[in-house]
């Protein structure tokens, strides 16, 4: 496995592996990796010739009073779990050969980003839309895979790939949990242990609404006040939102069907994470 810092060493090296016909596959990730990470880079393998995963935790992607200094980074435990999934390639460029003095163009997708975690994080998916477009470019991958759990990440990464024509396919893949169904998540590691034990919340909240859902249930009102009242019972937990949306257009719904999202934002102390399920599907 080769690690490339630079930016022009990466787009020479995927301008040559596809010269030779070889297909690439990129995982971007953040770094901190866990197997949520390894399932999409094992995903990946399969898929490409030439399997980069990239490593950048992306400063346009983070508010001003968010967690970007505290961000876990680990590049030698990174490694060792990229080179057991089968990556070749780790990217894993510096903030200032990305973004250099007098950068100043950014991509911007604008209805999808504007519920949910668009509203409560302003400038986020501004920031995740250009950095990835950013990688788009310099590793020049067929087929790149994201994760589930950002479900708006995902439809808002979709959308920014049909709409300006870029050749590459886009595979979403499943959640993965931990054996008690916390959502695997590197901010997962902020969590001290009582903390980790209230996260469990979110999964409860899904699993109950996907129970009411399936018991016939489809009033939004009736499935939102179990999903509150539940998450409430933790006082460490605070909702950012709690929210049941149309899995295509983000828009909310007040009666649920097969296929309506059910989006959890929790703060649990400090850390805030997200976690969501599709009702009448099982992840
Ligand atoms: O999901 C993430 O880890 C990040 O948002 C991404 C897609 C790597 C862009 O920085």
């Amino acid at each position: 496995m080769t690690i490339i810092e630079s930016v022009a060493e990466m787009q020479r090296f995927a301008r040559e592996a596809r010269t030779a016909g070889k297909t690439i596959a990129l995982v971007p990730t953040m770094g901190y990796l866990h197997e949520g990470h390894a399932s999409l880079m094992r995903e990946g393998r399969k898929r490409g010739d030439v399997l980069v995963a990239s490593i950048f935790v992306n400063p346009t992607q983070f508010g001003p009073s968010e967690d970007l200094d505290a961000y876990p980074r680990d590049l030698a435990r990174d490694t060792a779990v990229a080179s057991v999934a089968g990556v070749d390639v780790i990217f894993a460029p510096k903030a200032g050969d990305m973004y250099p003095t007098g950068f100043q163009t950014y991509v911007n997708a604008e209805e999808l980003t504007l519920p949910l975690c668009g509203a409560s994080r302003p400038g986020h998916f501004r920031g995740v839309t250009t950095v990835v477009t950013k990688l788009f470019n310099i590793v020049m991958p067929h087929v790149a895979l994201f994760g589930k759990k950002d479900f708006q990440q995902l439809a808002v990464i979709r959308r920014m790939v049909a709409d300006l024509n870029m050749d590459i396919e886009i595979i979403g893949m499943p959640i993965v949990r931990e054996d008690d169904g916390l959502a695997m998540s590197s901010r997962n590691a902020y969590l001290q242990p009582e903390e980790r034990q209230n996260a469990l919340c979110l999964y409860r909240a899904l699993v109950t609404a996907r129970g009411l859902f399936n018991g016939g249930e489809r009033s939004v009102k009736i499935l939102s006040e179990r999903v509150v009242r539940l998450i409430g019972e933790v006082p460490a937990a605070s909702i950012d939102y709690a929210e049941f949306r149309d899995m295509g257009t983000l828009e909310a719904v007040e009666t649920a069907d097969e296929g309506t999202l059910l989006a959890l934002a929790v703060r649990i102390g400090k850390t805030r994470l997200i976690d969501n399920c599709i009702l009448g599907e099982e992840n």
